[in-house]
């Protein structure tokens, strides 16, 4: 795929109601459960954006700010906000639903970054990313900060 190719983002979205499996003693969901589907919606977002398969290369630091408890809803929404050459960062809010109010609560925020692989595994030119709107360019600078750290990140670890 030409490097020039230029798309806008679509918005995934994953619905989910909790289940006692994926709680702990007090009845809240685990946090490997919530990232596990902040990974999986922002890989769909990542791999319909690239229209190919993509793999995680690396998740920031998450805060998880409410409980989501058994029987709530919880809901995903994953957007790419930034495209480099192969990778691509996505970020992935969480919601806790009242599933008879619909009342949405802010739950937690992450940014993770993906890369479009070939079949053997190989990083593959991603289409660039077209902001338009004020928060799409806002988001695109913060995308845009996370590769940066995380190019460092990879730099230092080589230097070691
Ligand atoms: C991600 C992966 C494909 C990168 O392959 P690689 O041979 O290191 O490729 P490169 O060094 O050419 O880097 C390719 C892109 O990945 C990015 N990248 C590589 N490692 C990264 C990391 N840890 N965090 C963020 N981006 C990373 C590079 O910055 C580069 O981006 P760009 O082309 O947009 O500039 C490879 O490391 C991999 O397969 N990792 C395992 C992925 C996986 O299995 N994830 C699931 C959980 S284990």
């Amino acid at each position: 795929m030409s490097k020039k190719t230029t798309k806008r983002a679509v918005e995934v979205i994953n619905t989910e109601l909790v289940f006692p499996t994926h709680t702990n003693h007090y009845g809240t969901i685990f946090g490997g459960r919530v990232l596990e589907l902040m990974d999986t919606t922002g890989a769909l977002a990542a791999m319909r954006f690239a229209n190919e398969e993509a793999v995680t290369a690396s998740i920031e630091a998450i805060d998880f700010k409410k409980p989501i408890k058994v029987g709530d809803i919880i809901e995903l929404k994953a957007r790419v906000i930034f495209t480099a050459n192969t990778s691509m960062v996505v970020k992935a809010d969480v919601f806790r639903v009242n599933k008879f109010s619909s009342k949405e609560e802010f739950a937690c925020s992450g940014y993770l970054v993906f890369v479009a692989v070939d079949s053997n595994g190989e990083p593959r030119v991603v289409p660039q990313l077209r902001c338009v709107t004020k928060e799409e360019k806002k988001y695109c600078k913060i995308g845009e900060g996370i590769k940066k750290r995380s190019q460092e990140r990879r730099r230092r670890e080589a230097e070691e």
